[in-house]
């Protein structure tokens, strides 16, 4: 199994090391690992003038799955949006057709204390978001920044879904929640939006396929506001590419920890990109605070998902409760009454409760 070992920016170096670490330290299943490391984002752009410079997308389309750090630093935010690190994601997602993507939203009961919310709103609380990511407004043409008649500048984006890639998705939900606890919310606009009207009537007619899921829809400011309300409500939501970018990042506060969270990007065969949902946070990078855990857990989804080693998954997450049970918190998810430990020592941790 050949893996792209795409580091990226910021903490994300020191992140996916930590992974790796875990990954060499399964024995068995990790040992067939052929990993391969390539620069992306700011350091792409640094190597080859390109933030997904040709070698790396090489790699990755070659690879069986890619696991990704994260990218973005603040000395190349005056680059033109072409050049910006960003673009090296967006374009990875694309080219390889990763259409799907998986956001888990798991409070751990030993982090309830992390969250904004009250623990007995959020204890228990297990949400998959499924974001189209291929689509939408991120990709629609035309786009641009004209001149109007008038002759002032104008800028504009195009939100447009194909039937294809609204069923493509909706089966795909259909079939997370089918693992799960049978309960699909597909979240639009549909009330303003001709794109998510189009969007409802194709994911209701794809439910009547999966009469053993019970779908509903829920507008997305509606759903926002839900998700801080109650969000135990919610099993699988599936929504498009820039309201699924809105509420991951929500939902993702409600655990506590952004650092805690892996995503799993796949294509129509089941390979996929594994990337923490966080991001580079270029103002801890380097200096052994951030928390690898997001990235570990990523690796987990990928032996899962890309590489169909579900008792090596099961490991890590297993090695990862067990660490945060021994009371071990990296700066983020820091309490009182539990031992701060730096990136590289969290890695051992888990490396030690492999068991
Ligand atoms: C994400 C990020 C990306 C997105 C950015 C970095 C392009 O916010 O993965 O959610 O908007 O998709
Ligand atoms: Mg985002």
């Amino acid at each position: 199994m050949k893996i792209a070992v795409l580091p990226g920016d910021g903490i994300g170096p020191e992140i996916v090391a930590q992974a790796v670490k875990v990954l060499r330290a399964l024995g068995g299943a990790g040992a067939q690992l052929e990993l391969s490391e390539a620069p992306v984002g700011g350091a792409g752009y640094d190597a080859a003038g390109d933030p997904l410079p040709d070698a790396t997308l090489a790699l990755a389309r070659a690879a069986d799955a890619v696991l990704f750090g994260s990218v973005g630093g603040w000395q190349y935010d005056q680059l033109p949006r072409a050049k910006r690190p960003e673009q090296a994601l967006l374009r990875l997602r694309k080219e390889l057709g990763l259409f799907a993507n998986l956001r888990p939203a798991i409070l751990y009961p030993e982090l309830a204390s992390a969250s904004t919310l009250r623990p007995e709103v959020v204890s228990g609380m297990d949400i998959l978001i499924l974001r189209e990511l291929t689509g939408d407004i991120y990709f629609g043409q035309p786009r641009g920044v004209r001149t109007t008649a008038g002759g002032e500048r104008e800028g504009y984006d195009t939100m447009r879904y194909t039937e294809t890639e609204i069923r493509r998705i909706a089966h795909a939900g259909f079939r997370a929640a089918r693992r799960r606890a049978r309960r699909l919310c597909s979240v639009d606009k549909a009330n303003v939006l001709e794109t998510s009207q189009l969007w409802r009537e194709v994911v209701t007619a794809v439910g009547s396929e999966y009469p053993d899921v019970e779908l509903s829809h829920m507008y997305v400011d509606n759903a926002a506001m839900q998700l801080l309300r109650a969000p135990k409500q919610f099993d699988v939501i599936v929504t498009g590419n820039m309201f699924g970018d809105i509420l991951s990042d929500e939902a993702s506060m409600l655990t506590g920890s952004i650092g805690m969270l892996p995503s799993a990007s796949l294509d129509e065969r089941g390979k996929g990109l594994y990337e923490p949902i966080h991001g580079s946070a270029p103002d801890i990078a380097g200096k052994d605070v951030a928390n690898p855990l997001a990235t570990i857990l990523s690796a987990a989804m990928m032996l899962r998902y890309s590489l169909d080693q579900d008792v090596a998954a099961t490991r890590i997450e297993a090695a990862v409760r067990k660490v945060l049970g021994q009371g071990l918190r990296t700066a983020d998810i820091h309490s009182p009454g539990t031992t701060r430990v730096g990136t590289g020592a969290m890695g051992d941790a888990v490396v030690a409760a492999l068991g």
